[in-house]
């Protein structure tokens, strides 16, 4: 059955809005007078976030403590989920992200069934399944299964790379090529990808909401183009003006000392970067376009993206702060 149409009265809640992406939606939701609440764990980050005029409520909580879960859902009718919780610096694998996402995502589910949510609409990462998806890919598709178990109808919203100033995974592209003229590789440079502006991503994040036919549904997201990882590379370089980059790809680099090389060279923490890198060797390509019937937007060529990103980290290190 699809769910009732959002009217003016009805609040989104969104959960994960001081991250990358979901910082980005307020200001699309707030552009079309949609009322708003946000979770989020440290006050602090909350008030750049609360725009002059925009109808934004903030309630301080934390999935994973199962804090201010219930408050923050309460009256609702659509929750973004946009959280994972990757991150900080490690020696050595980070094994602990997937336990907390699923508890997360576990105590996310049981209060949106005691509130009465109608919707959750959730990004999370292309990828195929399979014994080779790596962890994180893996964590991510288990967190889409959790979410479109319960009594709200989910819509799972597929992506590769998101390209956008402060995007982990951009920033490391960003880095490598900025500053490394030459690279020691993997094989994962030959693996295929299909990445996406993060412009793109909030046109179907808002498209999905105002469109109720799209509940209860998973959709592929990519950009226009399909590149290798190495062809991704040098289209960086051709966008940004640099020299063409010298790739040389060896057999023996496991994704540990991959990850290692990524630590020395890029500011990205440890416990975000290896898990993605980890993810290289899985293809990410969209496999369907149905969103297309549903959400129509022009989509970004990735050399725009780039000169898009690129023009907000001149003035500053990017908009998470890498
Ligand atoms: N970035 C990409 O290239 C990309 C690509 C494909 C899919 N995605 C998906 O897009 C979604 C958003 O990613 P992102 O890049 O925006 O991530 P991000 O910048 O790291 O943001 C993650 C958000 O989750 C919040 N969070 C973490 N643990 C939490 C908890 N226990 N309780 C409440 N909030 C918590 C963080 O809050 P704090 O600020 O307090 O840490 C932050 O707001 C994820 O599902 C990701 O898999 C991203």
């Amino acid at each position: 059955m699809v769910p009732p149409a959002l009217t003016s009265s009805d609040s989104v809640l969104i959960i994960g809005a001081t991250g990358f992406v979901g910082k980005r939606l307020i200001p699309e939701l707030a552009k079309k007078n949609i009322r708003l609440r946000l979770l989020v764990r440290d006050l602090a980050k909350a008030s750049p976030l609360i725009l002059p005029g925009a109808d934004i409520e903030v309630v301080q909580g934390d999935l994973v403590a199962n804090e201010g879960t219930a408050e923050a859902l309460r009256g609702i009718h659509t929750a973004y989920y946009l959280v994972h919780s990757m991150g900080g610096k490690t020696l050595f694998k980070n094994e602990e992200y997937a336990e907390k996402d699923r508890k997360a995502a576990k105590n996310f589910m049981a209060a949106a069934e005691a509130a009465g949510l109608k919707r959750v609409i959730y990004l999370g990462g292309l990828g195929e399944t399979g014994d080779n998806l790596s962890e994180h890919l893996r964590s991510r598709a288990e967190i889409a299964q959790i979410l479109s178990s319960g009594a709200p109808k989910a819509t799972v919203l597929r992506a590769a790379v998101i390209i956008g100033a402060g995007g982990a995974s951009y920033e490391m592209l960003r880095y490598l090529v900025e500053r490394l003229p030459v690279m020691i590789t993997p094989k994962w440079v030959e693996t295929r990808i299909q990445p996406i502006a993060i412009k793109d991503v909030l046109e179907y994040l808002v498209g999905c909401l105002l469109n109720p036919d799209t509940a209860g549904k998973n959709y592929d997201i990519g950009g226009p183009e399909i590149f290798t990882y190495v062809e991704m590379m040098q289209k960086y370089a051709e966008t940004r003006g640099l020299a063409k980059r010298f790739i040389i790809r060896v057999p023996v680099l496991t994704p540990m000392l991959s990850a290692y090389w990524v630590d020395l060279v890029t500011p990205i923490p440890s416990g975000i970067a290896h898990p993605l890198i980890e993810g290289l060797r899985n293809e990410v390509i969209c496999h369907d376009n149905r969103i297309d019937e549903y959400v129509h937007i022009a989509k970004t060529p990735f050399k725009d993206a780039v000169l898009t990103a690129y023009s907000e980290e001149k003035d500053g290190p990017g908009i998470t702060g890498f």
